[in-house]
């Protein structure tokens, strides 16, 4: 490579996910928007998701593109058998810490390597606290990515003003009690709708201090990137922006990408995800292929919400009786006992207008024209994928900020129906209907119409690019600044 001045060389950005899918998925589309700036990127991964990347995503051929790209990995302590459940989370998180501090710092500090600039600045994940301080003891400029939506983002930020006001720890089990000191959510909000965190006795609870602590360190970072856009959650971004006043909105990040390679490379971008850590079974499309128009529901729970058995078989009989066709994605590491093993019964009692996989290639899924509705956990690159797709959803939540999401997808949104946490074959048997045949057209309309709104927040004139060209010229400004 012909060797560039160092005042010429471009930014260089440090970008740092928490090791899971949802997390991997929008930050290396982040970084692959960067890299088509003509910014130099260094990813950093675990072993263990880097691994799983080159094996089941074509992240080798899609990033050889950008010679400035590379990824950096660093020893992941959790034994790569350990489930990597919500439950566990917390124990990544600590083993992160130990880990990645040093190596963090040991990449901030590395001077003109080859053709790169010393890292102009880190854009890390809004958990990843020890992040932060490397950042600051190193004295580089660090922006957070958090990779939920505004509206749980929000609801997390307020979490000490719900103690204040004694909402939280709850008293006595009413789960539909209003909840009123999240400002912009009084009017639907209830303590099931609250993330599951706030599900605590006691305020010294770990998970609950995490969210706390982890959040309230935004206010402390240079700036805050969100995968939303304005037209979505515009009401609750101006919240935000009171308290953040630096705050990217760039999503949906899948989409925004794909435009913007289409614009670069003037033919359609294959879709092709390049960001899954498990292996896509492409077979589910040719069945789709045979089934008739929007007679199809979706069904998927993300990358790590664990279920029982018992879970399983409510959600297997409800689906059958529904009467409706549906695509299943049961992950292998999935269901307890299982051992990623689907039972013969389960099957024999699906196979009439089932389809079972392990692993979907889920955008091309939603995207296909047989999909009319998806019984989703509510994670929030999933409801983004939903969204841009026009596809009405049935909402399961799990964890973390499912919950929320949830909320706002079935009273605020009107893009389907919310189930929480209720896991009953009637139940899920009524849903199915009401989403595919009862309430088919009016949430197909509300779907259509938020799609077409993402779609122009990425359009060359849409909030979410003009936006990303506002976060890229201040990056370029921080070599001018820092002299990096
Ligand atoms: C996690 C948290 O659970 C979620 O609440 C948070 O918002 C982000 O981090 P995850 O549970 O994996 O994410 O859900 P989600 O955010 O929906 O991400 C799952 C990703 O995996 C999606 O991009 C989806 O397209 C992809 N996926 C899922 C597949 O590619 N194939 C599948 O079969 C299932």
């Amino acid at each position: 490579m012909d060797h560039q001045e160092p005042e010429l060389l471009p930014p260089h950005v440090l970008i740092f996910p928490f090791p899971a899918q949802g997390h991997v998925n929008s930050m290396l589309k982040l970084a692959e928007l960067l890299c088509l700036a003509g910014l130099h990127v260094t990813f950093l991964l675990t072993h263990h998701n880097h691994d799983r990347l080159r094996r089941y995503a074509n992240v080798q051929s899609s990033f050889s593109r950008y010679p400035g790209f590379r990824f950096e990995t660093i020893p992941n302590r959790l034994p790569s058998e350990n489930p990597r459940s919500s439950d566990r989370l917390l124990e990544l998180l600590d083993s992160l810490k130990h880990t990645a501090k040093p190596l963090l710092k040991e990449i901030m500090l590395s001077t003109h390597v080859g053709e790169r600039r010393p890292v102009t600045c880190v854009i890390a994940d809004g958990i990843l606290g020890f992040a932060m301080d490397a950042a600051e003891e190193v004295g580089v400029p660090i922006i957070y990515f958090r990779t939920i939506g505004a509206c749980a983002f929000w609801a997390y930020f307020c979490i000490p003003q719900l103690i204040e006001a004694g909402e939280l720890p709850f008293k006595g089990n009413e789960k539909e009690e209003a909840i009123e000191n999240v400002p912009g959510m009084e009017d639907f909000l209830r303590r099931c709708d609250l993330p599951s965190f706030c599900r605590v006795d006691d305020l010294a609870d770990p998970g609950l201090r995490m969210v706390i602590d982890e959040t309230q360190n935004t206010s402390r970072v240079q700036a805050l990137i969100l995968n939303t856009f304005e037209d979505l959650e515009g009401p609750i971004l101006a919240h935000i922006r009171a308290r953040c006043p630096k705050l990217y909105t760039i999503g949906p990040l899948h989409l925004h990408m794909k435009a913007r390679l289409t614009q670069e490379t003037k033919s359609s971008s294959s879709s092709n995800n390049t960001t899954c850590l498990w292996e896509q079974d492409w077979s589910c499309l040719t069945w789709l292929d045979s089934q008739p128009l929007k007679s199809v529901i979706y069904v998927s729970f993300g990358s790590i919400t664990p279920m029982t058995k018992d879970q399983v078989m409510e959600f297997c009989h409800g689906l059958v009786n529904s009467g409706k066709r549906f695509l299943w994605v049961i992950r292998p590491d999935s269901v307890e006992g299982w051992e990623g093993q689907i039972p013969a019964e389960v099957r024999e009692w699906t196979k009439e207008r089932g389809y079972i996989v392990g692993w979907a290639p889920q955008e091309e899924v939603l995207a296909h024209q047989a999909v009319g509705g998806f019984l989703t956990h509510s994670g929030w690159n999933s409801t983004l994928e939903s969204i841009v797709a026009g596809v009405p959803m049935i909402c399961w939540p799990y964890f973390g900020d499912q919950q929320v999401n949830s909320r706002f997808v079935s009273e605020v949104w009107k893009l389907g129906l919310d189930m929480k946490e209720t896991c009953d074959r009637v139940v899920v048997e009524k849903m199915v209907r009401d989403l595919m045949e009862e309430r088919r057209d009016e949430f197909l309309l509300t779907a259509d119409q938020m799609g077409k709104k993402a779609r122009e927040s990425v359009s060359e004139v849409g909030s979410s690019y003009c936006n990303l060209d506002r976060l890229i010229d201040d990056i370029r400004l921080m070599v001018v600044g820092g002299e990096k």
